[in-house]
């Protein structure tokens, strides 16, 4: 058997936790630039999730709440439009979070934008339609197919989020 002798265990012991460490206190570089164009669209894209989300939640799990899910609705609406123009050729380098042709293939990268407003713009439709509906007291049934036609809508701008992140996004 290959025994250590103790000093030598502890030393690669040492080793082991420095390295360990070290990854762990690597810092997240740091957006420089003018503008912090990478840092700013993250936020964006952040903030546009955090509006995002908490209707996935209402409409697969209830409770459905109209004015919650409208007060949502509205943010996102306005947050949907804001992370574009920090996008350009030049706004790759780290901390950014991208694929290689994020820079290449703007006009790529464009088509996946307007795939996805289109989407929005079918969802806001969706709710004016339902949401009107939807009277305080409306009956079940009405708030099922409400329900279901705004899932549907939301499912496609879901999707174009997907698309846009399997193509350009580094995971
Ligand atoms: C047209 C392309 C595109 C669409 C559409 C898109 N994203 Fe993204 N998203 C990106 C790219 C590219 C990044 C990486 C940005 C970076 O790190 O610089 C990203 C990053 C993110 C991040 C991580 C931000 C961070 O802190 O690193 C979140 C969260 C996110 N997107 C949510 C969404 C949601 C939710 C939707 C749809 C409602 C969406 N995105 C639609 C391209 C897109």
């Amino acid at each position: 058997m290959n025994r250590q002798p103790p000093s030598r265990v502890l030393g690669m012991f040492c080793a082991a936790v420095a390295a360990l460490l070290l990854s762990a206190c690597q810092p997240e570089p740091q957006d420089t630039k003018p503008g912090q164009p990478v840092a700013t669209r993250q936020k964006l894209f952040k903030a546009m999730l955090r509006e995002f989300e908490p209707m996935g939640v209402m409409l697969r799990e209830g409770p459905f709440d109209a004015a919650r899910f409208e007060g949502h609705f509205r943010r996102f609406l306005d947050l949907a439009e804001k992370p574009w123009p920090y996008f350009r050729e030049d706004t790759c380098y780290p901390p950014a979070k991208v694929k290689p042709q994020t820079c290449t293939d703007l006009a790529g990268f464009e088509r996946r934008k307007e795939a996805f407003l289109g989407a929005v713009a079918g969802l806001n439709t969706a709710v004016q339609k339902e949401l009107g509906t939807l009277a305080p007291q409306g009956s079940a049934r009405a708030e099922t197919q409400a329900r279901a036609a705004l899932k549907a809508a939301y499912d496609r701008v879901y999707d174009t989020c997907q698309d846009c992140h399997r193509d350009y996004r580094k995971k």
